[in-house]
């Protein structure tokens, strides 16, 4: 049997033992953490909605119409007009002719993924994809060829080897602990070329990027040639859940197929209905998507005024990568104890050697906060003589030699970066 306290002293001794930090607040830019007012600066809410007085109102107003809890599986008793209808609206935002709920998008993406890869085929997965398509890999009967990060070079071997086995490609869009984009261009004509399906998950794409925050595919423009396109109700739209979107066919299979939708309790009316107004204030209102890239551009800026190596992307997650855990964490709680809250990210959520402070901004935030929390950042690591460098996974696999969060499986195909 395990033995529970030898486990977490090892946590402990490691650098890798988390607890969980109470917020007595809505997550608005500042917030009551463990009872002390400070700027968040790790939260998802990137347009402010998770807070906006209209999505609660239609929560609220949910609730009282619908209930607080759907009854049952979608396939039961539980599929409700607010269901269908956000079905409805997120199609039409993804420009898909249809769209399937699901209760979390870690849900979504274990469930999508093992319904699409059957036995004998293989799934071909970017080395930094989320824990939760990295999961969904482990879950299918097929092989699975981790690629390196954002190596099409890489990829294109392996679906050669894999030859008519390649059944699916699972990519972050926007990546959700390095704030990159990827490749989709040359993924989708991978794709179309080794006659596979596409699938990108949007958790950090939709809100935050491409025309009225349509997401990381419709900025490449890509849309028609991505199968699969999973998003998330939980981070730029505030309230909590998940979708994939695609064709009837697609939609029609997963109802049919995809075991966390068939048998997990249909989501909330109210988180639901909070999701699609937070989709309508979106619509209404793109500049949010504006005011958040603008807001991202000044923290870049404003932390390498302050000599730290901050990547230059255009999305709202911003890495500082440290390198060890402890060393991380000491930031964190330098930063905290100036009232600036930026969590550190540690393995196994990113590779060993990599551990970071994750910093997201949110629309909602004021210009002069985020210089002032750069300022702060800056000066711990000035204390504390950290640097940060570049987040590079081939980097990290070198100087962490720990384990990996996702390696390929199976025989078949030759896999020179996972031995
Ligand atoms: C890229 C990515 N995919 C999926 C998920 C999982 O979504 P959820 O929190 O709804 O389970 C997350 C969130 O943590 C994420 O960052």
């Amino acid at each position: 049997m395990l033995e529970l306290g030898q486990r977490l002293d090892e946590l402990r001794s490691s650098g890798l033992h988390r607890r969980l930090r109470v917020v007595e607040s809505p997550q608005g830019p500042e917030i009551l953490l463990d009872g002390e007012p400070v700027l968040l600066l790790c939260s998802n809410n990137y347009l402010g909605l998770a807070d906006h007085a209209r999505v609660r109102c239609a929560a609220a107003e949910a609730a009282m119409k619908w209930g607080a809890g759907a009854g049952a599986s979608r396939l039961v008793s539980g599929t409700m007009p607010v269901h269908s209808e956000l079905e409805q609206r997120l199609a039409e935002f993804k420009g898909k002719a249809g769209a399937l709920l699901f209760g979390s998008g870690y849900l979504a993406n274990t469930g999508t993924i093992a319904a699409l890869a059957d036995r004998d085929e293989v799934v071909f997965s970017d080395e930094l994809n989320h824990a939760s398509l990295i999961d969904g890999c482990r879950l299918a009967k097929a092989e699975t060829f981790v690629y390196r990060h954002r190596d099409t070079e890489h990829l294109e071997w392996g679906l050669r080897r894999a030859g008519d086995r390649a059944a699916l490609i699972v990519t972050d869009g926007v990546f959700s602990m390095d704030g990159d984009v990827a490749p989709l261009a040359e993924l989708a004509e991978l794709a179309q070329r080794h006659r596979c399906r596409l699938m990108v998950d949007e958790a950090h794409g939709t809100g935050c990027l491409g025309p009225d925050g349509r997401g990381s595919v419709a900025a490449a423009g890509v849309g028609d040639r991505v199968d699969v396109v999973m998003g998330t109700l939980g981070k730029a739209l505030g309230a909590y859940g998940a979708y994939v979107c695609g064709s009837r066919e697609l939609i029609d299979y997963l109802v049919n197929a995809s075991r966390p939708f068939i048998f997990s309790t249909a989501p909330p009316p109210p988180v639901v209905a909070a999701a699609q107004e937070a989709l309508a204030l979106i619509l209404e209102r793109p500049k949010r998507v504006e005011r958040l890239a603008a807001n991202a551009a000044a923290m870049r800026e404003a932390l390498a005024a302050e000599g730290l190596a901050v990547p230059e992307e255009a999305t709202p997650i911003i890495p500082m990568v440290i390198g060890g855990p402890r060393e991380a964490m000491a930031l964190c709680e330098g930063a905290l104890a100036s009232g600036v809250f930026a969590q550190a990210i540690r393995p196994p959520t990113v590779p060993a050697g990599t551990s970071r402070l994750r910093l997201t901004v949110m629309s909602t935030h004021k210009v002069g906060d985020l210089r002032r929390a750069a300022g702060v950042i800056g000066a711990v690591a000035r204390e504390l003589r950290l640097g940060s460098a570049k987040p590079a996974a081939r980097d990290a696999r070198g100087a962490g030699g720990g384990r990996r969060p996702h390696e390929s499986t199976g025989a078949g195909v030759d896999l020179p970066h996972a031995a």
